[in-house]
């Protein structure tokens, strides 16, 4: 397999954690540098807990630059009842002596994607801000991204609210101009995001491993288990970093799409034409000027789960 040159965006975020490591770890990613955004927490925060779970990978020297304080209309709204007060499950995790990248995230965007030789990959796990933003400011550049994977929608239910997934309800307008970029979108959401889980048994392995990633990872996993109160909990963003690489475990479906920007309760809904051919040529009412989207509707849940579990902790079995 051939590696994949990669960048992440993310709100790091207990599952923003799981996706940095693999993609960190995996031999078939070049992970070129990761952006921060504001979202489960404010984007200082996001920063830190990055650089922190990069140490915990071992990672060489990524660059992780600092992006937007907050979406580009609406106020910020964290996730902290979810992700802990630190974002990080509040494990009082060591700070890291690693240093946020002195640019901009649009502008480590614009640079890693000008410098790469290689197709990039552009992996959002988080609200798209800086996505959009990058998007806005140096258009040329974005026309060289390969394509975009983002953990984010819904071809179903919400779960911020009954109709909207965090990351798009979070800044809606942001989802919308990425949604209509013209780069090719395959979105990882909730259809499948709550599917590949990890046990409280599990966790307890990972934390007692010879591999420092390994018990890091542990130890996120029973923060996570302990303060939503479950005895499984989704690898939840990783998902969308193994779609990025293993589209054979995943299986798509092309709709079209459009994001809900109104101010009322389908705020930040993706909503996908999931009617059948003839409906949509017989009805008079189509979406309008809805972007055509690859949406992940099913995985192969064990295989998905058992990549994570034996990057992340090589002698995993
Ligand atoms: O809805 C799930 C998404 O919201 C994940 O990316 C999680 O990290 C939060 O950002
Ligand atoms: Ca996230």
């Amino acid at each position: 397999m051939d590696k994949t040159s990669m960048i992440l965006d993310v709100d790091t975020g207990i599952d923003d954690a799981y996706a940095v490591l693999f993609a960190a770890l995996h031999p078939n990613i070049n992970l070129l540098g990761i952006t921060c955004v504001d979202g489960n927490t404010n984007v200082d925060q996001v920063v830190a807990n990055t650089l922190k779970v990069l140490d915990a990978a071992g990672a060489p020297d990524i660059p992780v630059a600092r992006g937007a304080t907050r979406p580009l209309l609406g106020p910020s709204v964290y996730a902290e009842y979810v992700h802990g007060a630190d974002g990080m499950g509040d494990l009082s995790i060591e700070r890291s002596s690693r240093t946020v990248d002195s640019r901009a995230a649009i502008e480590l965007l614009r640079d890693l994607i000008e410098g790469s030789h290689e197709p990039v990959t552009l992996v959002p796990v988080a609200p798209l801000t800086n996505i959009a933003l990058f998007l806005r400011a140096f258009p040329e550049s974005a026309k060289k991204i390969h394509r975009i994977l983002l953990m984010g929608g819904s071809a179903s239910a919400g779960n911020a609210t009954p109709a909207a997934e965090f990351n798009i309800w979070h800044d809606p307008e942001a989802a919308a101009i990425v949604f209509h970029s013209g780069v090719p979108i395959t979105m990882y959401g909730l259809d499948v995001f709550m599917r590949p889980g990890i046990t409280q048994q599990e966790a307890a392995k990972l934390r007692s491993s010879q591999s420092r990633p390994a018990q890091f990872a542990g130890e996120l996993i029973e923060a996570f288990i302990a303060r939503l109160g479950i005895a499984t909990v989704t690898l939840g963003d990783y998902g969308a970093v193994a779609a990025a690489i293993h589209p054979e475990l995943f299986s798509t479906e092309l709709f079209d799409v459009v994001v809900d920007t109104s101010p009322g309760p389908g705020r930040g809904a993706t909503i996908c034409d999931r009617r059948d051919a003839f409906l949509r040529d017989f009805e008079p009412i189509s979406l309008e000027n809805p972007a055509t989207v690859s949406v992940v509707m099913d995985l192969d849940v064990e295989a998905v789960r058992q990549l994570w579990l034996k990057t992340i902790d090589k002698g995993w079995s």
